[in-house]
């Protein structure tokens, strides 16, 4: 069965867009339909041994994929992972993703999910001198895309999925370094930059098909938070659980979506305006041509 992929306007108020991500998000969620054989199929996800990438990969193993994750090792997963193939590598440094990449030993990757993300308190630089969440969330993927494609790992009609987030509504821009830090501000400015990699790969590699999606807000590990009182009971009754956050990613790993579509987990294929700051094709390119620069030491 296929999922409805009529496009969807969102709200003109960004306060309206934050709001309809936890209003009965549970009751609103677009759940993926059955999935066929995914036998054969090469799968590799970041962050797919906990959080919502636990709930990816099971899934996707279940259909019968080869799956492997790349990760610090650092979260822990809810379940047991029977088969799937684990990688330690921090993307907030380079040589641990070349090493990674090495490790793949050149196999043919079908589906790439660049699930990891970190949200910071407190200000961190990488040893490249990088912001740490930019460093993670942002380039970390980019040399990760870039080496696959540059070693012709990826399948000539393969799909990378960005795991972005609504939050990227609070930005208006994605920088390497920020000279205040607030860890919010950082976290959006990062998923804005995901858009904006969605964008750019479009239309670099058209031949491959590239989705955003926003999973929902999970009650996952993800920037940490009380396990009591009164904002851990909001949190109960508001957020989704990580099989649900899922979801989306199942969806847009498996859904006919257009290239270059964003897929909301409780809104579907989003039809932004034109002048939202996700489709700034200038500061997609800018930020296209400063990540290669960054990356261009390990390519
Ligand atoms: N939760 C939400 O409400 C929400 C909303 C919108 C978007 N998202 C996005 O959804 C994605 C998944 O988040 P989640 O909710 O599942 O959060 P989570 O439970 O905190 O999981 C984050 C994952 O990222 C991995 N990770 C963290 N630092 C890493 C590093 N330096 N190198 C490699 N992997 C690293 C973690 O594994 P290790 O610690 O073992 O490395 C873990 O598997 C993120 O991109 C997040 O921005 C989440």
């Amino acid at each position: 069965m296929a999922i409805n992929v009529i496009p969807v306007k969102p709200a003109n108020s960004q306060w309206a867009r934050l709001f309809a991500c936890v209003f009965r998000q549970a009751a609103k969620l677009k759940t993926c339909p059955a999935i066929e054989d995914f036998s054969g199929k090469n799968v590799l996800i970041t962050g797919g041994s906990s959080g919502v990438g636990e709930f990816i990969s099971s899934a996707l193993l279940d259909a019968g994929a080869q799956v492997i994750s790349l990760s610090r090792g650092v979260s822990k997963a809810k379940n047991n992972l029977d088969n799937i193939y684990a990688i330690t590598c921090d993307l907030a440094k380079p040589e641990a993703i070349v090493a990674a990449v090495e490790q793949l030993n050149g196999i043919k990757i079908d589906l790439l999910i660049c699930n990891s993300g970190v949200v910071l308190n407190k200000y961190h630089t990488t040893p490249n001198g990088l912001e740490k969440t930019f460093a993670v969330n942002v380039f970390g993927h980019h040399l990760l895309y870039r080496l696959l494609i540059e070693k012709a790992m990826l399948a000539n009609n393969g799909r990378i999925i960005i795991t972005t987030g609504e939050a990227y509504l609070s930005a208006t821009n994605c920088l390497p370094d920020r000279n205040i830090y607030k860890g919010f501000e950082a976290y959006g400015a990062s998923k804005l930059g995901n858009l904006w990699q969605v964008l750019a790969l479009k239309q670099h590699y058209p031949k491959l098909k590239t989705i955003a999606i926003h999973p929902g807000v999970v009650a996952s590990g993800f920037g940490g938070g009380s396990k009591s009182g009164v904002s851990h009971w909001l949190k109960s009754k508001l957020l989704i659980s990580e099989q649900q956050g899922a979801q989306a990613a199942l969806i847009a790993a498996t859904q006919n979506l257009p290239n270059g579509a964003y897929w909301h987990n409780t809104q579907g294929l989003m039809k932004l305006a034109e002048h939202d700051i996700a489709n700034d094709a200038d500061k997609s390119a800018e930020l296209w041509q400063q990540l290669e620069t960054l990356a261009s030491p390990w390519l």
